[in-house]
């Protein structure tokens, strides 16, 4: 019995980095699978969010789902803080975890930065409350760009001692779901660094609900270097943010990064950037303009997230009902 999980922060806007890595192979695996798809409020807390834009970025990012083509009826779409078992087995697997073994997350290392002191516990244990998230619902595979690698390996081992302290087999083994091409798309301004909502510099990312005009200036404007393009693409080492646009342009129209730079062969990047962001628009400005139109829809947004909310509780509702039993909680 295989389901997929996967979420996404609603802590600012979605980006096309959030569309390469996850959300485009999401719509893709729900014809084969039993899916989940989860804006994951309770995770994005984890730093300050104003509360109304916390609700406005909740929304838009169902907004973004839906207008990349998950399919609320066939998959369950929905807002984490509105199913409590997440909340309910996290603290579960707070008591299952190591120390050690969050302490090696290089995500939290990232985030909190150098006055880890005052992060919040709740970013610490932020690794816990995504293993629940999935394990909640025994999901067996789970599309994530790379960044989510180290928490799914995380997520196996918790499964995996959950499993043994107890003398169980409740939880499966969990598989990441790693698509080549989108995996790691890079910022547009420093081709050594991922693609983020939370940076804060607006040019590093095109977001997905960017008008036209403003994404042709941000590629126009991305970082590149004076070389031409070469006829293959493994003669782009060492060279990141070259590495990074021909990738997106790989990805986005789903083609090879040897067929891109046999096209472009010897051009310079000025004519490369008109191509990608005919490419980018070409496949953007439909989702686009789909999240505009759902924006004036805030209450259908709350409709599908609430029915969502209300399926996923009844399929988590037995499996935490069992995970409390073997614990030994009374109930
Ligand atoms: P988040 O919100 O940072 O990103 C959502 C998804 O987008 C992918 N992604 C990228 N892929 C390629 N290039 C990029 N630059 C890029 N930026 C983001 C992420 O890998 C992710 O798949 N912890 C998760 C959310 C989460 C989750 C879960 C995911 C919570 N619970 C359970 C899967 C299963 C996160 O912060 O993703």
């Amino acid at each position: 019995k295989n389901r997929v999980f996967s979420g996404a922060q609603p802590s600012g806007k979605m980006t096309l980095g959030n569309y390469l890595g996850a959300f485009k192979n999401w719509v893709a695996l729900q014809q084969d699978y039993e899916c989940l798809y989860c804006v994951v409020d309770m995770h994005a807390i984890t730093v300050w969010q104003d509360p109304a834009d916390l609700a406005a970025q909740t929304r838009e990012a169902a907004a973004a789902y839906l207008a990349c083509g998950v399919n609320p009826k066939e998959s369950i779409l929905f807002n984490q803080s509105q199913v409590s078992g997440h909340a309910e087995l996290s603290w579960i697997f707070n008591c299952i975890a190591r120390l050690g073994w969050l302490n090696r997350m290089t995500q939290f290392k990232d985030k909190a930065g150098k006055n880890s002191q005052n992060a919040s516990t709740g970013l610490y244990v932020y690794p816990n409350l995504m293993a629940a998230d999935i394990l909640l619902y025994q999901a067996t595979h789970v599309p994530v760009g790379d960044d989510q690698k180290q928490h799914l390996e995380l997520t196996r081992d918790i499964a995996a001692k959950f499993n043994h302290d107890y003398n169980t087999e409740i939880f499966p083994e969990v598989h990441p779901i790693i698509m080549g091409e989108g995996a790691r798309i890079m910022s547009l301004r420093d081709g050594s660094k991922k693609m983020s909502k939370s940076d804060p510099s607006e040019a590093s990312r095109i977001n997905l609900n960017d008008t036209s005009d403003i994404l042709a200036k941000k590629i126009r404007k991305a970082k590149t270097d004076p070389e031409l393009i070469p006829a293959k693409a493994e003669l782009l080492e060492g060279r990141p943010e070259a590495q990074n646009l021909i990738g997106i342009m790989a990805a986005l129209a789903e083609r090879s990064r040897d067929d891109i730079c046999a096209e472009y062969e010897g051009k310079g990047f000025g004519d490369f950037k008109k191509g990608l962001t005919e490419v980018v628009i070409d496949k953007l400005a439909p989702i686009t303009e789909e999240m505009a139109r759902l924006q004036n829809e805030p209450a259908y947004i709350d409709q599908v997230l609430r029915d969502g909310s209300e399926r996923a509780s009844a399929l988590s509702e037995p499996i935490l009902k069992e995970v409390k039993k073997i614990v030994g909680f009374i109930q």
